[in-house]
Formats: structure tokens, sequence, C-alpha cells
């Protein structure tokens, strides 16, 4: 029997990380040259459904699977809203080109590719809104307390403007950009670098209030100069949005480094991105400066980069 396979691309957020769980606008975009892929297949032969991830080195009946760990949860979620009491027998394989734990949706990603391809193989694939809400629920478990930023990009694989709880808005770029992402190379859970943000808010609300509000209103003149090609007015922006986000506390000296070395690349404005505290940075480039501010930033230590270009 074939298998159905889905797979789903990973994100960053130019915009708004953190002060988007706390209601404010953020903006987010797709990045397709890396992927989580899921593939489903029935055993005829046998009664279990055995779930492997390879790269957590999974390999096991679903029923021995924590119970908390979120692509069992995808799994039951897609089962009981689809109203299947008994998942037929089958290998869910799951497979990931995205960097784990590096702000980039990786654990997003498998739960859309998940979901779909699980729903598909149950005989009724999902639309995207219902997608959207059941990898929103598998969020919790990696966020703590999730805007839904990551799961609605990576489900609707396009450029937003996201306000938690509001109807999504697609973003058109009135001019193509490019952005080279550098990896630390150090892992950061989101759920931690969220739960740290909470502390922080929770010994002084007025102070990360108003850094919320800052960010809030660099996503909204964001929005506004991509949707009028002022792609050089982003650079500014950026930069100002890392400043807040370091006085959030969720930048690190390798995060600094880079966006610094971006920077001094020629890059027109850099920030970290995602939930911080490692993981990955942004930089703006000139499509012919890309490929030297991704080679800076490999001289100074990045454990990775991909150039991405958000298309008008
Ligand atoms: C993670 O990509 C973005 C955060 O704002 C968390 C969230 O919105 O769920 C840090």
């Amino acid at each position: 029997m074939p298998s159905i396979t889905s797979s789903a691309p990973a994100k960053i957020i130019l915009f708004g990380e953190h002060a988007v769980v706390y209601g404010r606008p953020a903006i987010a975009v797709p990045v397709t040259q890396v992927k989580a892929k899921v593939s489903v297949t029935a055993n005829i032969k046998g009664n279990d459904v055995v779930l492997q991830a390879p790269a957590i080195g999974l390999d096991c009946p679903l029923s021995e699977v924590d119970p908390r760990q979120p692509m069992r949860v995808a799994i039951l979620a897609v089962a009981a809203s689809l109203g299947v009491a008994h998942i037929p027998a089958c290998t869910v394989r799951i497979t990931s080109s995205i960097p784990v734990a590096s702000g980039l949706g990786s654990g997003a990603a498998v739960s859309v590719a998940l979901i779909r391809a699980f729903s598909h193989f149950l005989g009724r694939a999902l639309p995207d809104e219902k997608v959207n809400e059941l990898a929103f629920e598998v969020e919790k478990i990696h966020h703590g307390a999730p805007s839904g930023i990551d799961n609605t990009v990576i489900v609707y694989n396009k450029p937003i403007y996201f306000v938690a709880g509001k109807p999504i808005l697609r973003l058109k770029a009135g001019r193509a950009f490019t952005i080279v992402i550098g990896d630390t190379g150090e892992a950061s859970p989101t759920i931690e670098a969220v739960a740290a943000v909470r502390q922080g808010w929770q010994k002084d609300k007025d102070h990360f209030e108003a850094l919320f509000d800052s960010a809030g209103a660099l996503a909204d003149a964001a929005r506004t100069a991509i949707e009028a090609g002022g792609v050089e007015l982003l650079g500014p922006l950026m930069d100002a949005n890392h400043g807040v986000l370091a006085k959030m506390g969720v930048s690190s000296a390798a995060l600094d480094r880079l966006v610094l070395a971006a920077r001094r690349a020629g890059a027109l404005g850099a920030k970290l991105s995602g939930g911080g505290r490692g993981g990955n940075m942004i930089a703006l480039a000139s499509p012919k400066n890309a490929e030297n501010i991704a080679a800076a930033l490999m001289d100074t230590g990045a454990a990775g980069t991909i150039v991405t270009t958000i298309e008008s």
C-alpha cells in the first residue's frame, strides 16, 4: 500500500515575537528551504500504530509513547476529531531538516505535517482551519502559552500579520526582499524562553508592557513598509526590535555576535528570531550581498545559514 506523505515548512518571526503572546501584533513568514516530513503507511500484518522518529530515537508502538509526547497527542487529536475510535495498524514516520529548539518552528511544522498526513490516512483530510486548531493544541505542549503564530504561518504557508484571537491577515509584500538566517547552534526550547519572559513580566508588569507596546508598534510600522515595498525601512525596524528583545532578556552573547557580524557585513538590519536565548537570528540583505553576509555569519561561528526570499 502506498504511503501518505505530507510536509510542512519552517518559519521565522520577522517582528514581534514574545510581545505577540501578550496580544501585540507580529509578522511571520514561512521558510520552505527546510521541512518536516511525515509518512503514514498501513501495516497489513501488524496490530499496532508504530511511531518512528529516528532523530529522537523513537521507534515503538504509540501505546508505549509518553502520553504528553506532542506527536502522540497530535495523532490522538486527529482520531478524536474524526470520531475514529479504533486506529488502523500503521507506521507513522517523522523526519525533519528543521533544526530543533532553534526558533524555526520545528515542533509546529511536525504537528502540521502529521495532522495532515494522518487525517488523510484516516480517510478525511482536514481543512486548514481544523489543522490549525489541532496544531495549536499541540503547540501548548511545546510553548506552554503559545500565541498561535507558529502553527498559523506554517499551516497557511504565506507571510502573515498576526494578532492572537483576530482573523489571520495575509501580508503581501510590495517588493520582494531577502533574509539571511543564521543559526547560533545553541538549542533553546521556546517553552523556557516564554516562561522567562513571563517571569520578568510578573516581576515588573509596567516595564514589560512598555516593551511589548514598542515591539507591537515596530510590527505595525513594518507591516506598512512591507506592503508599500519600503524594504529599506525594515532594517532599522529590525535593529530596534532586537534592542527591545534584548531588554526582555531573550538575546544571548551568540545571538548578539551574529547580529553584529551581519550588520558589519552590510546587512540593512538584524535581530534574533523566535524564542531567542539561542537559536536563530535573521538579517535583511540586498540580494547581491546575501551570500557575503551568510559567509560572515559562518566565520563568526554560525552552525548554519539559510538564504530566503519573501516574494512580492
Ligand atoms: C515563537 O516562535 C514565538 C514566541 O512569541 C512564542 C509564541 O508566540 O507562541 C516566542
